[in-house]
């Protein structure tokens, strides 16, 4: 067939595969799909580019209906769910059918939400478009839409039956986009393995460029095998798995505080990540060393390391740190890595300190 590797993710009877490959084969999902109605999922952006060749692929094997929604974050929201799970009913399927998400992690949000719903439950299968869906928001069946309160704030834990990855898809993606799927490819590295952080820095330049299938191929699958590994031990984040918010409680705060206008997710946690690291430095957990590695890494992606010359207030992303909703009891929870390739979950840090590594980035 092709050259494609599978990661395994490993949760008992609802355990699946993820094939990661260039020009993956469709043929990989027939099993999956054959002689049952399907519909697939994906937005104006991804339909003009990929979906021909997965229709034409699917339509061998089963009876496809595409339904398309507007590109970008504003559409995820339950109108759509609504939308999708009556484009199922006009298609006819039933609870033995089978939706696809085709395209990046907005899509795969809101379709596995679609599909814990239909019916009471259906099935779904992700084949993410966007370099962050394919290592981070396709992998661990956390599925969901914002309400104008606030961002994924609906969902549902539900897992796919597969995912399909294929890097060639990545060609078409803005630069934008690919560097924020980086950003959370730096997350994993930080927290969970060194050697795929060094991985990271010796092929920075052609994860960028697209330019080598291999350094792709592997990194991504390593990502993809490390949320795997804690997803299975931790599926409904009770506690292991919040160590993948690294760069998050601040990156989301960012993010809020600027309206989502400024930053794109991924932007905000590469600031979080370096605002988390001169934390970490300043409470003797990492060095200015490792804090520096960090930093230069993902300079290389294009990506954000200081929000400065915005006016933002101290005390407004403080507020909105404490209103994320990964606090629990009122205490902040951190993520800091005290050695690059390991993290943990810190409570109780002062807020003096939390301010301070703050203030030196904005
Ligand atoms: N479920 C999870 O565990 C999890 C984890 C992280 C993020 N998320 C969610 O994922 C979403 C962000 O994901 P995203 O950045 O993939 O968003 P997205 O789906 O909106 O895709 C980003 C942009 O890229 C375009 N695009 C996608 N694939 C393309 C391709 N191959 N070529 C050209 N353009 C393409 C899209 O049309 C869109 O404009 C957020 O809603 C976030 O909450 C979920
Ligand atoms: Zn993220």
């Amino acid at each position: 067939m092709n050259n494609c590797r599978t990661v395994q993710v490993d949760l008992g009877d609802r355990s699946y595969p993820i094939y990661i490959g260039r020009n993956t084969a469709p043929e990989l999902l027939f099993p999956l799909i054959s002689g049952r109605k399907v519909l697939m999922v994906t937005d104006s952006n991804v339909e003009k580019y990929h979906a021909e060749k997965y229709l034409a692929a699917f339509r061998e094997t089963a009876d496809v209906t595409l339904f398309t929604y507007d590109a970008g974050e504003q559409s995820k929201h339950l109108g759509t769910v609504e939308k999708i799970c009556r484009a199922a009913v006009a298609a006819g399927l039933d609870r033995s059918s089978v939706f696809i998400a085709l395209g990046g992690g907005v899509c795969g949000d809101m379709t596995g939400l679609a599909a814990s719903l239909y019916m009471r439950g259906t099935r779904y299968i992700q084949i993410p478009t966007t370099l962050l869906a394919m290592v981070d928001s396709s992998v661990g069946g956390k599925t969901g839409v914002d309400l104008p309160e606030g961002k994924n704030l609906v969902g549902a834990f539900f897992q796919p039956q597969a995912v399909l990855m294929d890097i060639e898809n990545l060609r078409t993606l803005p630069v934008r986009e690919l560097s924020n799927g980086l950003a959370e490819m730096v997350k994993t590295a930080v927290i969970l393995d060194g050697a795929l952080f060094e991985q990271l820095e010796s092929a920075a330049e052609s994860l960028l460029q697209l330019s080598e299938t291999a350094p792709l191929a592997e990194t991504i699958g390593r990502c993809c095998e490390l949320k795997a590994e804690v997803v299975s031990n931790d599926e409904k984040e009770n506690g292991l798995r919040a160590i993948l918010n690294y760069g998050h409680t601040f990156g989301h705060a960012l993010e809020a505080v600027t309206g989502y206008e400024t930053f794109a997710h991924g932007e905000g946690v590469a600031i979080g990540m370096c605002m988390a690291a001169d934390l970490a430095v300043a409470m003797g957990l990492f060095t200015a060393e490792e804090a520096l590695r960090q930093e230069t890494l993902l300079q290389k992606f294009q990506l954000p390391v200081r929000a400065e010359g915005l006016a933002l207030v101290p005390d407004k992303l403080l507020q909105s740190m404490m209103h994320d909703k990964k606090t629990s009891g009122g205490k902040l929870k951190l993520i800091l890595s005290d050695r690059i390739g390991h993290a943990d979950i810190f409570k109780g840090i002062g807020m003096d300190m939390i301010a301070e590594a703050l203030c030196s980035r904005i």
